[in-house]
């Protein structure tokens, strides 16, 4: 999508405590499905080719966790800034990075495009697509400032210093704020170049700034409910569903190629609306940096009557690993198994997984490893299980919990 001719560059407060979401881990690093919630935020603008930088407001105790997450996940667009005491100073700081680079380095040519556009976005929203950012860039290069705004979901009420009815406000005729902003450069930062000592410690709003300073009124833009921000602990569940539903792309790869139970299983991640792609042998096959899940179907049999050990099997998942190596990706390994599994069997599965979760080390990267094991019998029917099997399969791959990493199922 192309947006708007002049740059574009963005700002992510990141820099707070997170008081009422009431954790030690302030709110923005802490996990959606396994992966830090501003990793989410990042990618959604990395993503998209007419934004050239993201400065970031980050506390100082944290820049090395960020750093780590920026090398790991190849965001090449971000920088970071050291963040303030407020969200004011936390913006403040990062349009004046961004005005100081841009003064060194403006090509005539960019200069022409006229002052690059700074869209401001809370690190805590991390489910904006593409064209919600373009709406507000389109509107800045026009207005010189713009908001994203939804429609008030209860009436707002103005209170009396002891706590009675002043009026209730009429819900048609306001809005709440939320964030992308968008801004001209120029605009922007002589908002910051005159903002009040009572603002910049108190304030909120860079709408109003811009208005105030440099009396510009701000394009509203309406934008879909996914913009709200995460502020409460209960936020979490919210945002855990949405990313869900966002981007699961799976890659299905059976060591025999297609079978009954690859179809299967295909068919059920299909039904949760997730992406599959079937792929070949786990030999030829390349993984492209957008698929985020693997499931991979090995078969453990008996060849001529001689039963070999489960742990050769182990050799294709640690082939499977190393193509992961450089792919953000879970991997589900389910086994099938048409013997009974011997005591030694059990124990390599135990030592393996157990190697493996080591390895898949998703504290930091999020990746997850699980493992459902199909001990073929006479009780149950193949068909049953094939069913089983594959709901299963296809629920690890669409919760994304990370507490059931290195966990093994085993079926029927
Ligand atoms: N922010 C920032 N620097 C600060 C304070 C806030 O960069 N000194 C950022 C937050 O990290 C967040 C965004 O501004 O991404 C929106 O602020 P808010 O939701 O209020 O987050 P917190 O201030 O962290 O939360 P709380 O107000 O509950 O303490
Ligand atoms: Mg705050």
């Amino acid at each position: 999508m192309a947006c708007i001719t002049r740059p574009v560059v963005a700002v992510l407060p990141a820099a707070g405590k997170g008081e009422r979401f009431k954790s030690a881990t302030p709110k923005q690093f802490s996990l959606i499905n396994g992966q830090p919630l501003i990793l989410y935020t990042l990618k959604s603008l990395q993503r998209i080719k007419w934004v050239q930088k993201i400065y970031v407001a980050i506390s100082e105790s944290w820049f090395n966790f960020v750093e780590n997450l920026i090398s790991q996940n190849k965001l090449s667009k971000v920088e970071l800034v050291q963040g303030g005491d407020t969200r004011h100073e936390s913006i403040k700081k990062c349009v004046f990075a961004i005005h100081a680079k841009t003064e060194l380095d403006a090509s005539e040519d960019d200069q022409k495009k006229g002052s690059p556009i700074v869209i401001v976005h809370d690190a805590v929203r991390p489910f904006v697509d593409e064209e919600t950012y373009c709406n507000v860039a389109k509107a800045a290069e026009k207005y010189q400032a713009s908001g994203a705004v939804c429609g008030l979901v209860s009436t707002v009420l103005s209170v009396t210093e002891d706590g009675f009815l002043d009026q209730a406000l009429n819900r048609s005729v306001h809005a709440a704020s939320h964030t992308p902003q968008a801004f001209t450069l120029d605009v922007i930062k002589t908002a910051y170049d005159r903002i009040s000592a009572l603002d910049l410690a108190k304030g909120t709003e860079c709408l109003d700034l811009a208005l105030k300073h440099c009396g510009v009124k701000a394009k509203l833009v309406p934008a879909p409910d996914e913009v709200w921000k995460v502020t409460y602990h209960k936020d979490i569940h919210a945002a855990e569903a949405l990313a869900r539903e966002q981007n699961v792309r799976t890659m299905v790869i059976c060591q025999q190629g297609k079978t009954e139970l690859s179809e299967e299983i295909c068919r059920q991640l299909v039904s949760h609306k997730v992406e599959v792609k079937q792929g070949e042998s786990i030999g030829n096959i390349s993984i492209d940096a957008e698929i985020n899940s693997v499931v991979l179907i090995l078969n453990h049999s008996i060849e001529e009557n001689v039963s070999a050990p489960l742990s050769e099997s182990f050799r294709e998942v640690y082939s499977a690993f190393s193509l992961l190596k450089d792919v953000q990706s879970t991997l589900t390994v389910v086994i099938q198994c048409h013997q009974e599994l011997t005591d030694l069997d059990y124990r390599h599965l135990r030592d393996h997984a157990k190697k493996l979760r080591r390895s898949s080390d998703h504290e930091e990267s999020g990746k997850l490893t699980h493992f459902v094991l199909w001990e073929e019998n006479e009780a149950e029917s193949a068909t049953n299980c094939i069913s089983k099997v594959s709901r299963l399969a296809a629920k690890l791959v669409f919760d994304k919990n990370s507490s059931m990493n290195g966990q093994v199922f085993i079926l029927p």
